[in-house]
């Protein structure tokens, strides 16, 4: 007898609360499967949001540098994926879930969830930029035109700048339009998701709150969570 059989016929596995009958018996991986009392695939949602420092790469796996996976401390850790990538060298806000219909939901330009970055450049901040951003600007390299976006002077040399998308490199590439370049870049929010009580590399759980937010957001186009000053911009 297989060692399955053996446990099945000794009454010790459950499947989704009722022992288990037969070998032939269907198990897909939304199966809650229990030895011993022991739950062996835990599939529960999990939604964290982790505070990304520098030299920290925006994956699963690397051979030459920590990952975000690498900082958390989560059973279901295996199980996740980013939901939306953040550079090398920037710092900030990175959300990670085991559900991929939600990550697949808020990284939707449709969505509208506002995505808020602090910005530190290498020239002042021109007075022109903010109209640029608001009208948007062109990447050649994948033919679109970037969403509104809104951008607040903090002092000659920073900003925060919200986007509603992610296109790759893009808070880069738009301050790279005015030849500035990004010395320092840090995501403070996702809608209304922020870092508060989280030091550098440190991660939690997303409050209710906060998952129903970017569920709220979602119904209702990415109002929830924006700056004041963007609320008529975006
Ligand atoms: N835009 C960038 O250029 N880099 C990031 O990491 C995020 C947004």
């Amino acid at each position: 007898m297989s060692d399955t059989r053996l446990l099945i016929a000794q009454k010790r596995i459950f499947l989704d609360g009722r022992v288990a009958q037969s070998i032939q018996q269907k198990v897909t991986e939304f199966t809650r499967v229990v030895l011993d009392g022991q739950c062996l695939n835990n599939n529960a949602p999990v939604y964290m949001v982790l505070n990304k420092p520098q030299g920290v790469v925006s994956a699963t796996k690397d051979h030459k540098h920590p990952t975000v996976l690498s900082l958390i401390e989560h059973p279901q850790k295996n199980q996740l994926h980013i939901a939306g990538r953040l550079d090398f060298n920037t710092t900030g806000l990175i959300l990670l879930s085991n559900d991929g219909a939600w990550s697949r939901k808020i990284s939707l330009p449709e969505t509208k969830l506002a995505k808020t970055y602090e910005v530190t450049l290498a020239k002042p901040v021109g007075d022109e930029y903010a109209e640029v951003f608001r009208k948007g600007i062109y990447f050649a390299y994948e033919d679109i035109t970037t969403r509104p976006a809104c951008l607040e002077v903090l002092s000659d040399f920073t900003a925060r700048l919200t986007l509603v998308e992610g296109k790759y490199h893009q808070v880069k590439r738009m301050f790279g339009y005015f030849q500035n370049q990004v010395l320092a870049l840090h995501r403070v929010s996702v809608g209304n998701i922020t870092l508060a009580g989280l030091g550098e590399g440190e991660s939690r759980l997303l409050t209710a709150e906060e998952l129903n937010g970017t569920l709220e957001t979602i119904d209702q186009l990415g109002k929830v969570g924006l700056p004041n000053a963007c609320l008529a911009a975006l």
